[in-house]
């Protein structure tokens, strides 16, 4: 995914903002920065124009809020399947960015990216354990020892290898970041896909829709 442009939104009132997002088109990506918390914009985006973005924080404070904004390619219904499985995507993304910008010695940019890359997967992360697995656990009846457990076993790891990845990154160390790399893609590539095949879909199929919505909503807003 590549981010077209950046809006400084220190200098806009959400009203300039919001205007100039209704100009994009499917695919665009837009980076808003601000000095202030962002939560009543974005519930404002949602408000105005329900189906068309989709958004993810990339710097939550302390000096700077910035959040990605991507316009949607259809204005489809919300699912947990779409929303977190698009999220999953553009943090592997952001990851492999992250990792050419080092190998090329560009160790600045990539540590910033890492940082990003940290703030984007600790919050999926505790999207998916305040909100999705609860969810889950009471739709199926499925909680404890279900996969919802086995899963927040792997974000443990997760976390671990990301935190490595940070303080490589700090070092300059290229192979520090190659071990913390394996380490990660060793339990994040299969998490994600049990979670795209499994998890997320069956939360799909056990809602209606309306509860299915309004779940992508509360997880968006997180
Ligand atoms: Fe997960
Ligand atoms: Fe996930």
């Amino acid at each position: 995914m590549k981010i077209i442009e950046v809006i400084d939104g220190a200098e806009f009132t959400d009203e300039v903002i919001l205007e100039h997002l209704s100009r994009l088109v499917p695919d665009d990506s837009v980076e808003l920065v601000r000095t202030t918390a962002v939560p009543q914009l974005l519930a404002r985006l949602l408000r105005d124009a329900p189906l068309r973005y989709d958004f993810s924080p990339l710097q939550n404070g302390p000096d700077e809020w910035r959040v990605l904004v991507c316009v949607r390619e259809r204005p489809e219904p919300r699912s947990v399947t779409a929303y977190l499985g698009w999220d999953h995507d553009r943090l592997d993304a952001m990851l492999v960015r992250a990792l050419d910008l080092a190998k090329r010695e560009r160790w600045d940019h990539a540590r910033a990216l890492i940082a990003d890359f940290r703030t984007g997967l600790f919050r999926h992360i505790e999207v998916e354990e305040s909100i999705l697995f609860p969810a889950f656990d009471d739709a199926t009846g499925m909680a404890g020892g279900g996969p919802t457990e086995a899963m927040k076993h792997e974000h443990v790891a997760i976390r671990e290898f990301v935190e490595g990845l940070v303080i490589a990154a700090v070092e300059r160390s290229h192979e520090e970041l190659d071990q913390h790399h394996a380490g990660l893609l060793g339990v994040l590539v299969e998490h994600n896909m049990k979670e795209e095949t499994l998890l997320y879909p069956t939360t799909d199929r056990v809602l209606d829709h309306e509860e299915r919505h309004q779940l992508v909503e509360r997880m968006m807003l997180r």
